[in-house]
């Protein structure tokens, strides 16, 4: 069992949760993720890890409530526990692996969307840590759907938007980076995006137009997250690849995102899911 330490709302419809999962919080380095299981017979939820604290051994999840099962796991608070809480799962985020000096050498820039903005604080912090501040494009539909921003300014040059212009500026996220390379200067050796599945597809229209590298962080559904059951299966430069073993980061150039988005699509239906499962 796994014990929920705090449960707050970052905006109005996204939580994040603290858990005491000490294993995982050693061993977990930023783009991994984890499969969380509110009771026995309960449905297994995979979910980034935004948060970390190797020493406290503690996790932080944030997630949105719009599946039955997240809804099921938003109404759990501080002192209640998890059933089961399994991870790290998937490859780690590549800077993690690269070396360092080489590593200070990029300009790298993060496009974050909506609730994909919680998965990209490990990953900044991460880089401040070992003395790299990369910028940050993070983009709402509104000024109450911004979460983490203080944190994330502690940690990055960020650049906020929100589609309705409620906050800082009107636009989407791949405005900013034009704008930001064409009209102020900036030169990128690596794009970063993460947030739903049509922002990344549009990220990275954008970024091979501008001619820069692209890792995509792809979230499909997944069910086991042990590369068995094949619901997570992606095209990645006609191959196809699990985003749960090998993923979640791919070049962003080389996905098909029309694919990715017809079987998320798919899977909401009950007709969808048995035509996905008979190919699988
Ligand atoms: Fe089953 Fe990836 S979640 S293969």
């Amino acid at each position: 069992m796994y014990k929920i330490l705090n449960a707050e709302k970052l905006a109005s419809n996204i939580i994040s949760m603290d858990i005491e999962a000490p294993r995982i919080a050693k061993h977990c380095l930023p783009g991994q993720f984890l499969i969380v299981k509110v009771d026995e017979v309960g449905e297994r939820i995979p979910l980034t890890i935004c948060d970390y604290d190797s020493d406290k051994g503690i996790v932080t999840i944030v997630f949105q409530p719009i599946g039955a099962s997240t809804r099921r796991m938003a109404d759990f608070h501080a002192g209640d526990f998890f059933e089961d809480v399994v991870g790290p799962l998937g490859q780690p985020s590549e800077f993690t692996k690269m070396d360092i000096d080489e590593l200070k050498k990029k300009k790298i820039v993060y496009v974050a969307g909506g609730v994909g903005t919680a998965p990209v604080y490990p990953q900044l912090k991460w880089l401040y840590e070992h003395g790299i501040t990369a910028d940050a494009i993070v983009g709402a539909k509104t000024k109450d759907l911004i979460i983490l921003e203080d944190k994330l300014k502690e940690v990055s040059n960020l650049y906020l938007t929100t589609d309705d212009g409620s906050y800082v500026r009107k636009g989407m996220g791949t405005d900013v980076l034009r704008d930001l390379v064409e009209n102020q200067g900036k030169h990128y050796d690596v794009c970063v995006a993460i947030g739903p599945m049509i922002m990344m597809k549009f990220v990275c229209v954008l970024t091979k137009e501008l001619e820069i590298p692209t890792i995509v962080s792809m979230n499909p559904i997944m069910v086991d997250g042990t590369g068995m059951c094949g619901a997570c299966r992606l095209l990645i430069d006609g191959e196809v690849k699990f985003a749960c073993v090998d993923g979640p980061e791919f070049d962003g150039h080389k996905v098909d995102f029309d694919l990715a988005m017809k079987r998320q699509q798919m899977y909401k239906t009950d007709e969808g899911r048995a035509l996905l499962e008979e190919e699988e």
